[in-house]
C-alpha cells in the first residue's frame, strides 16, 4: 500500500479529487494524509469527505463535531492496516471467547483472564452493570455531574440512585460519598477522569478510598479517559482488581484508541461476577474488526503516547480560550474535553455554536444548566472552535 501513495502531493481537496480520479479512493487519501503528516490524521482527512453517508447521523451536515468526546485524530495507522488485512474474513464469526484479547489485557493489567468481560464498546458493560445493581440490592451512590451510563441505566431499571454533589474543585467528593454509603449500598460509581467535568482524582486518595469502601460495597471505576491523563499509567486502578478488592475497572477503545465507531470495551471485576455479567452480555459476541484493531492499537505504544500529547495540546487551546474569555471552567482537565460555564443556558450556547459551524454536546447535567462540555478536535477543528467561542462569548 505504501508504494501506491509515494510521491503524492500534500493533502488538499484537489489532491483528494486526483486520488479519486486515479482510482485510489478515500482510504488511500486518508492514508496518504497520515503518512504525510507523520501523525495519524486519518480521520481528519477521511471523515470530512467521502465517508459512507448513512453510517452515522449528520456526518454530512458540515458541522465540526466536538459533541461526543470522539478522538478526531483517528485510529492507529497500524490498527487500520490490521483491519484492512482482515476485511475479507468478516464472513467469519469473531472468537466468542475473545481469549487472545483477554490474555493481552490480563498481561497489561496484571489480572487474570477470567476477571475480564469484553463487549462492543464499554456501554453494554455499563448497562449490564446497572442491571446487576437492580438484582443485588438496587442502590447506587455516585455524583452529579458524571457520565450517565451506569446511574441513568440503573434509574431506568428502577434502582435507587444517590447523587452526592461534586466538591469545590468539581471533583468527586470522596469523603461525602463514603459517608453516603450504607450497608445496603450495592455499588459506588466513580468516573476518573470524570465526564463531563474532565477532572482526575488524586490516584493515592482514590486508591485508599476504594480499598476502604470496597469492604462495604462494590466500587466501579470508569477509566474511559485514563490513558489521556497526565498521570497515566501511574494512576490506573487495576491493581485493586489484581489484589482482590471488590472493584470494577472499566475501559474503552473509543477514546485514546479512537475507535468509537468500531466498538470495543472491557471491564475487570471479580471472576464470578465476570462470568455472570459477561455471560449475559455475550449475546452474539464481539465484532471481528474491533478485536483486530484493538489488539493492534494496544501494541502501538508510540501512537498512544503521541495521542496523549496531541490531545493535551488541543485541550490547552480550549482552556486558554476559557481563561482569555474570563469564563469559569473545571481546571486542569484530563480527558479530551473541557467543561465550561458559558453564562447562558446550554441549549442557547449550543445553538450559537452551531451557527458558527461547531457542534457541542446537546445535553446538560442537573445543576449545571449554563455549563457546556466541549471536546477537542484536530488542530484545525479546535482552532475553529476557539474562534467560535470568541465570537459567541465575547
Ligand atoms: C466515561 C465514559 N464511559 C463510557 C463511555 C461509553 O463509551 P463506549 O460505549 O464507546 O465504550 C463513555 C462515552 O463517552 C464515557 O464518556
Amino acid at each position: 500500500m505504501k508504494s501506491d501513495i509515494q510521491n503524492i502531493p500534500p493533502v488538499d481537496s484537489s489532491r483528494r479529487k486526483w486520488l479519486k480520479a486515479v482510482g485510489l479512493g478515500a482510504g488511500a487519501t486518508a492514508l496518504a494524509a497520515c503518512v504525510d503528516s507523520g501523525v495519524n490524521e486519518l480521520s481528519a482527512a477521511g471523515m470530512k469527505t467521502d465517508h459512507f453517508p448513512s453510517a452515522t447521523p449528520n456526518l454530512n451536515d458540515g458541522l465540526i463535531r466536538l459533541s461526543s468526546n470522539e478522538n478526531a485524530f483517528g485510529p492507529s495507522a497500524k490498527a487500520v492496516e490490521a483491519m484492512k488485512g482482515e476485511l475479507f474474513n468478516l464472513c467469519r464469526y469473531a472468537d466468542p471467547t475473545t481469549s487472545v484479547l483477554k490474555k493481552k489485557i490480563a498481561e497489561q493489567e496484571g489480572v487474570s483472564e477470567d476477571q475480564i468481560v469484553v463487549t462492543n464498546g464499554s456501554s453494554p458493560i455499563l448497562f449490564g452493570y446497572a442491571d446487576w445493581i437492580t438484582k443485588n440490592g438496587n442502590k447506587l451512590v455516585t455524583s452529579m455531574a458524571t457520565y450517565e451510563g451506569v446511574p441513568r441505566g440503573a434509574e431506568f431499571m428502577g434502582a435507587d440512585v444517590t447523587y452526592v454533589p461534586l466538591d469545590a474543585n468539581m471533583d468527586f467528593d470522596l469523603d461525602a460519598i463514603e459517608a453516603a454509603v450504607t450497608e445496603e449500598t450495592t455499588a459506588v460509581y466513580i468516573c476518573n477522569p470524570n465526564n463531563p467535568v474532565g477532572r482526575a482524582l488524586d490516584p493515592a486518595k482514590l486508591n485508599a478510598f476504594a480499598k476502604r469502601v470496597s469492604q462495604k460495597t462494590q466500587v466501579f471505576i470508569d477509566e474511559a479517559y485514563i490513558e489521556m491523563s497526565d498521570g497515566y499509567p501511574g494512576n490506573v486502578q487495576s491493581s485493586l482488581a489484581a489484589e482482590g478488592y471488590n472493584v470494577v475497572i472499566c475501559r474503552t477503545f473509543s477514546k485514546i484508541h479512537a475507535m468509537a465507531g468500531q466498538r470495543l470495551g472491557y471491564a475487570i471485576m471479580p471472576a464470578a461476577q465476570a462470568k455472570e455479567i459477561g455471560g449475559k452480555l455475550r449475546m452474539g459476541g464481539v465484532n471481528y474488526l474491533g478485536l483486530v484493531a484493538g489488539m493492534a492499537s494496544m501494541d502501538d505504544h508510540a501512537n498512544l503516547n503521541k495521542m496523549r500529547d496531541m490531545v493535551k495540546v488541543e485541550r490547552s487551546k480550549l482552556t486558554a480560550a476559557a481563561e482569555e474569555l474570563g469564563r469559569p471552567y473545571a481546571k486542569n482537565p484530563q480527558g479530551n474535553f473541557i467543561y465550561m460555564d458559558t453564562g447562558m443556558p446550554h441549549d442557547q450556547f449550543a445553538e450559537k455554536m452551531r451557527a458558527q459551524g461547531i457542534k457541542v454536546v446537546g445535553r446538560t447535567w442537573p445543576g449545571y444548566d449554563s455549563w457546556s462540555r466541549i471536546s477537542v478536535g484536530t488542530p484545525e477543528e479546535t482552532d475553529a472552535c476557539v474562534k467560535a467561542l470568541k465570537t459567541v462569548l465575547a
